[in-house]
């Protein structure tokens, strides 16, 4: 065969391979054997081995992976990848309902799109002139992780768009979940169970376990799936309707959910949840709930997001599952504020696929409750992705041998003696030096959406601080590669690494850092808030209580916990350690001096030259903030097209109404 002709029959069995790779995996429908298949597949390796020149990413024979990387490449998602805010009763879907209505000033119901809740990994695929390039994970929401070259192992994601019926748009990024089906999930455990590995706790780990592999070529091997459900941005296409885009997904070859289904009324909904809830085990992937989504695409921008979370879809989550067990042992375990914390120990148990076999009992108070005892039969629940909780003891089961649980005198780690504080139901480990808090703390400082430091992970800091290799944060700054080279199963190049990636933690975001220090009750969005309102850090130290609590979204409590954290002798000898290591930024410093600082905007109707989510960022960037509903402590009112019912409160309270062309100017400066 010359060039010419094996190029030509290359294209032809790229293209025959891939339409029959789509019904197979994706339509679930082939058309010939897994025999004729293979055969394809093997000419068209044959004459890519004879040809290297026509070699190409792009190949249905490059899906058994790529070469191994070292790490994943960071890759900012251009709209933010959000969550969704969960329901659990009719009564609070008719309240998301109805906060829709309030918001957008109107009344009655919205046509739906019923989908069920993919319990895996989200991500999103780029394709551009309908050309995979590159996908991501969802990571943070705004940050996610490259791993372009594992998704390109999964069969059911095509590399090309097909454009038979409709043509492939400049560019668009489009959203799903990765996941692993019951049954390969059930084959692969099987599997390493033999060959002496761990097993996969439940299907949406070992879909994340598989996906973030570094080595793609095992990735190709885990038999990953993915449903595609919605879009990033767009160019060169338009959609009206949440249906309307997902018909032209399943046009271009992107699988899509069969079980989707345009709801038109209330009872259409509720019939939808209580009838994919009785097939629920009958699908072949772990569901753990419905996500209900307004269909309207003009109306999904006008309700925007609020935290996160999507004013325009809701996930309505099945009731938890439950099963019959018994707890073994119960042993305490230090947290990072040295709060003790029972664990019941399970005889294994599979619940809804997943194997439980450990469980919180939250607190001694919930112990005695529930008078749970060590051998007692209890049952356990689990909801979706949470950890496992024991709802109950069935008593009949009893035989007189079980034994109470009290929590220990001493710290079962450090020895030191136990308190509990009148008000409070915990009890602490008093000696803030305690080996369990200082890993505990560690961990917290290293971890993603803090620190971020990659490799540092629960085994390393155990090891470290055991050997007092390290004893607070501040330590992991002056560590070296000599000082933990020789320990067991690190290694020059692993050691290299860990050094380099604290190094690289150096340069650190004020609201990362804030989050990492552990301070009660400063989650990451308290971290931000903080971030938000103060130049730096020296100014947080310097905060009273009185202007910490004025701070909206910061009540007495979280003041109180913050000034104190600050002020006690231990935290300011730290953080005068940590400052001489990190060089600490704060994205949002413009906020801070804005001249906008201070100031409340609500917005009614609707926006001709951005989005209402761009509006709100605009706002923030210069110091304001956007809040829902019309009181007397907003500052103006920006009113839009076909203002709602705001706008007359607005009148009614004398506030500064603003034109869109006015807010604009404002915002300006
Ligand atoms: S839509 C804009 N649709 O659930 C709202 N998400 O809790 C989010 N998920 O991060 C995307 N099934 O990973 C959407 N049918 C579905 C989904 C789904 C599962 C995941 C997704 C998201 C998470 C939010």
């Amino acid at each position: 065969m010359n060039p010419r002709e094996a190029e030509k029959r290359i294209q032809e069995l790229r293209t025959t391979l891939e339409h029959h790779n789509y019904r197979y995996y994706v339509l679930d429908a082939p058309e010939i054997s897994d025999h004729e298949y293979d055969l394809l597949f093997r000419e068209l390796k044959d004459l890519e081995e004879q040809f290297p020149q026509f070699q190409n990413p792009d190949s249905p024979t490059r899906r058994v992976g790529a070469q191994p990387v070292d790490k994943f490449g960071q890759l900012r998602h251009t709209v933010p990848m959000l969550s969704l805010d969960n329901v659990f009763s009719n009564d609070e879907f008719d309240q998301f309902v109805e906060r829709a209505n309030r918001f957008l000033g109107r009344e009655g119901f919205y046509d739906f799109v019923g989908e069920p809740k993919l319990d895996g990994l989200g991500v999103e695929l780029v394709y551009e002139n309908g050309v995979f390039t590159v996908g991501s994970t969802r990571g943070d929401g705004s940050v996610g992780e490259d791993v372009t070259q594992n998704l390109r192992t999964i069969r059911s994601i095509p590399l090309h768009l097909f454009e038979d019926t409709c043509a492939a748009p400049k560019r668009i990024e489009v959203r799903g979940e990765v996941i692993m089906n019951k049954k390969d999930f059930l084959s692969l455990n099987t599997l390493r169970e033999e060959q002496g590995e761990p097993v996969f706790s439940n299907p949406r780990n070992a879909a994340a376990g598989s996906l973030r592999q570094l080595d793609p070529r095992i990735t190709a091997q885990r038999n990953l799936d993915i449903i595609l459900y919605a879009a990033g941005s767009y160019e060169g296409i338009e959609f009206k309707t949440h249906t309307g885009m997902l018909e032209h997904f399943r046009a271009w070859g992107l699988k899509t959910n069969p079980q989707n289904k345009l709801l038109k009324s209330r009872e259409a909904v509720f019939e939808y949840f209580v009838s994919l809830d009785t097939l629920r085990d009958s699908l072949p992937y772990e569901c753990d709930g419905v996500v209900f989504k307004i269909n309207q695409l003009s109306l999904q921008r006008s309700l925007g997001e609020v935290s996160r979370n999507p004013r325009w879809a809701i996930a309505y989550k099945f009731k938890p599952r439950s099963a019959v067990t018994r707890v073994i042992d119960i042993v305490p375990q230090v947290g990072r504020t040295g709060i003790l914390t029972p664990v019941a120990l399970l005889e294994p148990v599979n619940i809804g696929g997943a194997r439980i076999q450990r469980s919180t009992l939250h607190n001694q108070d919930e112990i005695d409750k529930k008078d749970v005892r060590i051998g007692d039969t209890v049952v356990v629940e689990r909801a979706g992705d949470v950890i496992p909780d024991v709802v109950s003891v069935v008593r009949d089961r009893r035989t007189g041998k079980e034994k109470p649980f009290r929590m220990p005198e001493k710290c079962p780690v450090c020895g030191s003696r136990v308190e509990k504080l009148d008000d409070e139901v915990f009890y602490r480990c008093i000696n803030i030096s305690c080996p369990a808090q200082v890993k505990e703390r560690i961990r917290h400082f290293a971890m993603k959406g803090a620190m971020d430091i990659e490799g540092l992970g629960e085994k390393w800091i155990g090891t470290f601080v055991d050997n007092r290799i390290i004893g607070d944060v501040s330590s992991l700054y002056s560590l070296t590669e000599q000082d933990i080279v020789s320990i067991d199963r690190m290694g020059d190049v692993l050691a290299r690494k860990l050094i380099d990636a604290i190094r690289k933690s150096r340069d650190a975001q004020l609201d990362r850092f804030l989050f990492a220090l552990g301070i009660l009750h400063v989650g990451e969005h308290i971290a931000r808030t903080l971030a938000m309102n103060f130049k730096d850090i020296g100014d947080i130290e310097k905060a009273q209580d009185e202007e910490l609590r004025n701070i909206e979204g910061i009540g007495p409590g979280i003041a109180e916990s913050i000034h104190d954290f600050f002020h006690t002798k231990e935290n300011q000898d730290l953080l005068k350690k940590l400052k001489a290591y990190l060089r600490l930024n704060n994205p949002y410093e413009k906020a801070v001096s804005g001249h906008l600082k201070g100031k409340r905007f609500v917005f009614t109707g609707g926006l001709a030259g951005l989005s209402r989510d761009q509006a709100k960022q605009m706002v923030e960037e210069n110091g304001g903030s956007v809040t829902e509903s019309v009181s007397k402590k907003v500052d103006y009112v920006v009113a839009g097209d076909q203002p709602g019912s705001k706008l007359d409160k607005a009148h009614a309270l004398g506030l500064s109404v603003l034109s869109e062309d006015q807010f604009m100017k404002l915002v300006r400066g």
